[in-house]
């Protein structure tokens, strides 16, 4: 194999794996190098989203709301369901069974795309502008050399100060996808999009779940009137989110952990949990990158400094993804990717972050695109909304799942669309058309006036934009 390369990626997730195809498909000699290994030892790209992220995270969702709909949603539409059971072991293995025809999906990708896959811990040795000397640490240690690098190195978990993980009693995201047996009672720090997805997997399976968040309130990033909804829908599903705690001291025992904590009232509670998720945050991973011995730079919070196109200091050094700023997200990782890939090939590649969409996929959905009707107000546009309940929308009845609402925020003059948001079924799929949309710097009218399937979820949509003009049909 040619130890010689155009590109070479440092990082195998959906930033660098996605960066090396769109490479080698513009006809660059290219390389990926990725550390992660399976049970076995062997390969196992994908990184973070493939092995211990979205893919896992949205396999076990699914599992857990079929096992919700049969326990508890059947029954409305006349099916009855006799001497249910909950195989976990079989379920986590089948979540298994997805991760790895992910990994395989992409070692044959990048057979199809001939890039060179070396798998091990890739390190800066030396370079400039003329090339770059990479170490891999693999079952070997080779050094290969490339023109241009891309990094794509990823984020690992925020650990709490005091309370690290240990992925048996206090989990990360790596043990909160894989606890073996349904804890009686789950603590969860942190009500953010782990804290939500994960807390809702295991209350969905017996668990009783107590989310503990120290903002005032929830999903603060979240349009204010969707986050309430979202709230009101997930607490009576028996979430027990409090928010404006404080967390204390954490000790485990040997089966058990302790969280002490003040409420918003400054009232004093010690929580007993089965098991612990921190779900805080994530930090950039820069580790074993030899970033300091290149001069590589990084940000005063630990991302590699990158500019508007993903560059960094150093001449042909590029960064993408959960490495660098931006939101931490598989698909900004990947249009970064494709980005940073086409601009050395001398094209214009470009990431439009004003249209990255957001997913939470917990159960109604919850997912925007755009301004927050709160944004809006503090930067003192004028704006118009209008909002639709999935409640009036013939297919949300039909489906049995009518929580919920679309919501259109609009240039009160342009009626350029600024911002969708929408807590309700399928809102991950939902969310497309509105991404679409603004890409194409569309109005609220004109999504009023495209005929859309009736009977579907979109018409909801639809009728959202017919809201900004006070004209909803259905409504
Ligand atoms: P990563 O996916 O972290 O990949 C980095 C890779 O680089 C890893 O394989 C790592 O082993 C490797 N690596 C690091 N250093 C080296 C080195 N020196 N040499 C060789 N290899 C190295 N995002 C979404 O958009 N949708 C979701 O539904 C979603 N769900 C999530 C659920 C969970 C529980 C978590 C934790 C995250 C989720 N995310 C989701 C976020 C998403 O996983 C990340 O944004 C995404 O993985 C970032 O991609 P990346 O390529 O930048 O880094
Ligand atoms: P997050 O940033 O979404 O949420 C962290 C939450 O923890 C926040 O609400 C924060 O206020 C709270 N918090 C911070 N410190 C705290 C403390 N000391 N005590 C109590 N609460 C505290 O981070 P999370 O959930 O860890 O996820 C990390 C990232 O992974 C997400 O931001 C997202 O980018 C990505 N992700 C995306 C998913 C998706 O797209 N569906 C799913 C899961 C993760």
């Amino acid at each position: 194999m040619s130890k010689n390369f155009d590109v070479v990626v440092i990082g195998g997730g959906p930033g660098g794996y996605i960066a090396a195809i769109r490479a080698a498909q513009l006809g660059f000699n290219t390389a990926c190098i990725d550390e992660w290994k399976n049970q076995k030892g062997g390969p196992a790209p994908g990184g973070t989203c493939t092995n211990v992220g979205c893919i896992p995270s949205k396999a076990l969702l699914q599992s857990s709301e079929h096992y919700e709909h049969a326990s508890h949603g059947f029954a409305e539409h006349g099916i009855e369901v006799k001497g249910l059971g909950l195989n976990l072991e079989k379920m986590l293995g089948r979540k298994n069974t997805v991760v790895k025809q992910n990994n395989d999906g992409i070692l044959y990708l990048f057979k199809k795309n001939k890039v060179a896959f070396f798998h091990g811990r890739g390190s800066f040795v030396k370079g400039d502008a003329n090339g770059y000397e990479i170490k891999v640490a693999g079952a070997a240690e080779e050094t290969i050399t490339a023109k241009h690098v891309i990094v794509a190195t990823g984020s690992n978990a925020r650990a709490l100060p005091g309370a690290e993980f240990d992925e048996k009693l206090i989990l990360s995201n790596t043990g909160a996808l894989a606890i073996s047996e349904v804890p009686k009672k789950l603590g969860v720090i942190g009500a953010g999009v782990i804290g939500l997805e994960m807390g809702s997997v295991w209350r969905r399976l017996g668990a009783e779940v107590t989310v503990l968040e120290a903002l005032p309130t929830f999903l603060g990033a979240v349009d204010e009137q969707i986050a309430k909804e979202a709230h009101k829908l997930l607490t009576k599903q028996g979430l027990a989110v409090n928010l404006g705690v404080k967390i204390g001291a954490i000790k485990t025992g040997k089966n058990s952990v302790s969280v002490e904590y003040t409420d918003a009232k400054g009232e004093a509670h010690t929580g007993e949990f089965d098991k612990l998720i921190i779900s805080i945050g994530r930090t950039p991973n820069t580790i074993g990158l030899n970033a300091e011995g290149v001069g590589l730079k990084l940000d005063e919070r630990g991302f590699i400094a990158v500019d508007g196109d993903c560059k960094t200091n150093l001449p042909n050094v590029w960064a993408v993804g959960d490495v660098v700023r931006g939101p931490m997200l598989a698909h900004k990782a990947e249009e970064e990717g494709v980005a940073v890939a086409e601009r050395i090939a001398g094209q214009h590649g470009h990431v439009n972050f004003n249209t990255i969409p957001w997913v939470i996929y917990t159960s109604p959905e919850i997912a925007w695109v755009g301004k927050t009707e709160q944004q809006l107000k503090a930067e003192g546009v004028q704006y118009k909304a209008g909002t639709f309940p999935f409640l009036a929308n013939g297919r949300a009845r039909a489906l049995g799942d009518t929580s919920g609402m679309v919501k259109f925020l609009a240039d009160a003059k342009t009626d350029e669309i600024l911002g969708v948001h929408i807590v309700g079924p399928m809102a991950s799929e939902l969310i497309s058309e509105a991404v679409v949309a603004m890409e194409f710097r569309a109005s609220s009218e004109d999504i009023a006036r495209i005929c859309h399937a009736h009977p579907s979820l979109s018409e909801a949509t639809k009728e959202a934009a017919l809201a900004v003009d006070k004209r909803a049909l259905n409504f």
